[in-house]
């Protein structure tokens, strides 16, 4: 349609701003009168301001939105580039890779002498860096692939701070006793059981798994009974997983990196999974065991309030998401916050929380650039990660 000095071809159907309306309210249409202006060729001025609105010119710098030209050929890097100008969920996707590098930056920056936590006997929370990154995953990504991105970035001593629940801790340990098999979303759940298989997702566990979990645990947890009786050890969630991580001795583990790289892994609820039915158990066998959470939440409020600087990357909602959000609260507010989950805000539910309702608690600081990407992790996170800190870790090697 013409639309220059609200001009139109002469045969069209909008030729009266007062039509639609008398349409709509006749009972009978053929008695609708027609009017003089019906048969006018000006559009009229109503809809010109209507459907013509004219725009304020954008800022000379803003953005324009182009996807990735395939004529260049499979350049992945350059994919992944072009998605913060593409729209949706992948400008969300480049604009978190931008804040996991402001992390990776701020992380770089030297310690000043009275910054230097020298007193600080907790090899643990001991400040290290410019900027301490906390990770934050469900259970479900240790059960997953992204198990091993998240193994590299503890092995390469990428962040500083754990937190997952109970079945983010088993299913790593676990996993160096007996594999997990991809399987299908839709396995009955009464074969499967059946025949003593456990699905998570469309990835299956072989209840045996669980059974070697117990044979490897169970002494583990006579010998910290007995350091708590005779040494007087005081064991929280975090120090039963960097025990757990010291026992398994193998380098596949996220734990055996955290354990080594001195990375606390808080786990408040750790009691609910695997672990804590083997706890049960073992409670009947050999009672006793006392697990303190209030020490590890010292520690964890300990860290996040020692940070010159902090950055949080949450997959996933829940506990994880909001344990370390609630520790940054003692700093007034992390400097930087990746969400990433599928979860929605229109629940009230803090899983699906944006980061402005961080902000809103003083979790996230008002200045943050903090980014939720709404998205399934197992799909995601390796590719964040790629994208920055192996990227960044890559490319300083090579320098
Ligand atoms: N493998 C398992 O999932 C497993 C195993 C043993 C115990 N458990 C226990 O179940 C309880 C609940 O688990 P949880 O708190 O770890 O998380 P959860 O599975 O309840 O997930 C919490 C929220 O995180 C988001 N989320 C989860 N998976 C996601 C994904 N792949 N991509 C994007 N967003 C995602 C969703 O919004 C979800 O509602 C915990 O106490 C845990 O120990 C879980």
């Amino acid at each position: 349609m013409e639309c220059k000095n609200g001009k139109v071809p002469e045969n069209n159907v909008l030729a009266s701003k007062n039509t639609e309306y008398e349409l709509a309210n006749s009972q009978e249409i053929d008695k609708v009168p027609v009017k003089e202006e019906n048969v006018s060729n000006q559009v009229p001025e109503t809809l010109i301001n209507n459907v013509l609105k004219h725009s304020v010119p954008l800022p000379s710098t803003a953005p324009t939105v182009k996807g990735y030209d395939f004529n260049q050929g499979i350049n992945y890097s350059e994919i992944f580039e072009s998605y913060k100008f593409s729209g949706f969920q992948a400008t969300n996707f480049g604009l978190a890779a931008e804040e996991i590098l402001r992390m990776i930056e701020a992380r770089k920056i030297p310690l000043e002498k009275d910054q230097e936590d020298n007193l600080e006997e907790d090899e643990f929370i001991k400040r290290r860096q410019g900027c301490t990154i906390f990770l934050g995953y469900t259970s479900n990504m240790a059960s997953s692939g992204v198990r091993e991105t998240i193994r590299y970035l503890a092995e390469h001593r990428m962040i500083d701070c754990i937190v997952t629940t109970a079945g983010g801790v088993e299913e790593d340990f676990i996993k160096c006793l007996a594999p997990t098999y991809v399987g299908d979303f839709h396995l009955d759940g009464k074969i499967l059981r059946d025949k003593g298989i456990n699905r998570i997702g469309n990835l299956l566990v072989p209840n045996n798994n669980y059974c070697l979990f117990e044979d490897w645990v169970t002494p583990i947890l006579d010998k910290m009974l007995d350091e708590q009786k005779q040494d007087g050890i005081l064991w929280t969630p975090s120090k039963v997983i960097a025990r757990l991580g010291e026992e398994i001795n193998n380098k596949d583990s996220i734990y055996y990196w955290c354990a080594k790289n001195k990375i606390p892994v808080f786990s408040p609820a750790l009691t609910d999974g695997s672990l804590g039915d083997m706890m049960y158990f073992h409670s009947f066998k050999n009672p006793g065991l006392v697990i303190d959470i209030v020490s590890d939440l010292r520690r964890i409020n300990t860290i996040a309030m020692k940070a010159v600087r902090s950055g949080m990357i949450i997959i996933g909602g829940g506990v994880v998401k909001h344990h370390i959000c609630n520790a940054n609260l003692m700093r007034n507010g992390a400097d930087f916050g990746v969400f990433l989950n599928t979860a929605q805000e229109f629940d009230g539910s803090d899983s699906g929380a944006r980061p402005d309702e961080a902000v809103s608690w003083g979790k996230l600081k008002k200045e943050s650039k903090a980014v939720k990407i709404y998205a399934e992790a197992s799909l995601i996170f390796p590719l964040l990660v790629a994208e920055t800190f192996v990227r960044h870790f890559v490319s300083n090697k090579t320098v």
